[in-house]
């Protein structure tokens, strides 16, 4: 497994690859890897002929007050899960690598970047639409994979692909959830034994919104409240939001016809977890009219 820290030597990297003939996947991460980004870095082995995965904090997606500095990193135990897969290119720069002194082009994606994390994590999705398409034109793949625990970011890079015309195919993957349905991720590691029980309500909180649906819930309203009831029962937990959206606009929906998002984002102590689910009205049949 190839290490790349620099720009231009990593765009080589992709050049001869392409040259070569092969097909590139590309697992963008922040690294801390688990089973999640595992999953996804599978699936580009089993679709592509090489795959790149990149490990990247990047800063540009933290607000003033987040976890950049504490955010989890262990280069190496992320190596040697990576060798694991295999993965045959890991392209891990440095801040200065990313945003040289005197960078000044950012990718803001308006609409669908509104609502949910958008709202509450000011400049978040700018900085990811940037560095997502920065790692584009450095790895050169013709695939990347983005989990849909993230379902907002992956509608947000799929929406920039469309816009700019990039030439690449953007493929989502369901969330990995540990046995008990905790969804994973890499800040699941700051949790203490009791935060990481009442996280397990976020979970069972979009169980409770998918049955409210199947008894034949109409309104968004009747998925909310069933999560809420949920959730309130969860030690001490801080819901910063719970909303039923359109899955593909991202819009609020009172009744509900299409299929919806059920996004829930809510601190455990002093870490902020995020967990969604996608859930499709039954087709509901009509009484035949009476003759
Ligand atoms: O999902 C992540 O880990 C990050 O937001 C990403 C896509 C690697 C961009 O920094």
């Amino acid at each position: 497994m190839e290490i790349i820290r620099d720009a231009r030597q990593m765009q080589q990297w992709a050049d001869s690859a392409r040259i070569a003939g092969e097909k590139i996947a590309c697992v963008p991460t922040m690294g801390y890897l688990h089973e999640g980004h595992l999953s996804l870095m599978r699936e580009g082995r089993r679709r592509a002929s090489k795959l790149a995965v990149s490990i990247f904090v990047n800063p540009a997606q933290f607000g003033p007050n987040e976890d950049l500095n504490s955010y989890p990193r262990d280069f190496e135990r992320d190596c040697a899960l990576m060798e694991t897969v295999p993965v045959d290119v890991v392209f891990a720069p440095t801040p200065a690598v990313m945003y040289p002194p005197g960078f000044q082009t950012w990718i803001e994606v308006t609409e669908i970047t509104q609502g949910l994390c958008g709202a509450r994590r000011p400049g978040h999705f700018r900085g990811v639409a940037t560095v997502v398409a920065k790692l584009f034109n450095i790895m050169k793949p013709h695939l990347a994979i983005f989990g849909e625990k993230d379902y907002q970011q992956l509608r947000t890079i799929e929406r920039m692909v469309r816009d700019l015309n990039f030439d690449v195919e953007i493929l989502g993957m369901p969330t990995v959830r540990e046995r008990d349905g905790l969804a994973m991720s890499s800040r699941n590691a700051y949790l203490s034994p009791e935060w990481r029980t009442s996280a397990l309500a976020i979970s069972q909180a979009l169980k409770a919104a998918a049955g409210r649906l199947a008894q034949g819930a109409t309104h968004a309203r009747e998925l909310r409240e069933a999560a809420q009831a949920t959730l309130h029962e969860a030690n001490g937990l801080n819901v910063q939001y719970l909303e039923v959206v359109d899955a593909l606009t991202l819009k609020p929906v009172d009744r509900i016809e299409a299929p919806v998002l059920v996004a829930i984002a809510a601190f455990a102590g002093s870490t902020r977890l995020i967990d969604n689910c996608v859930l499709t009205p039954p087709v509901r049949h009509q009484r035949p009219p009476r003759a």
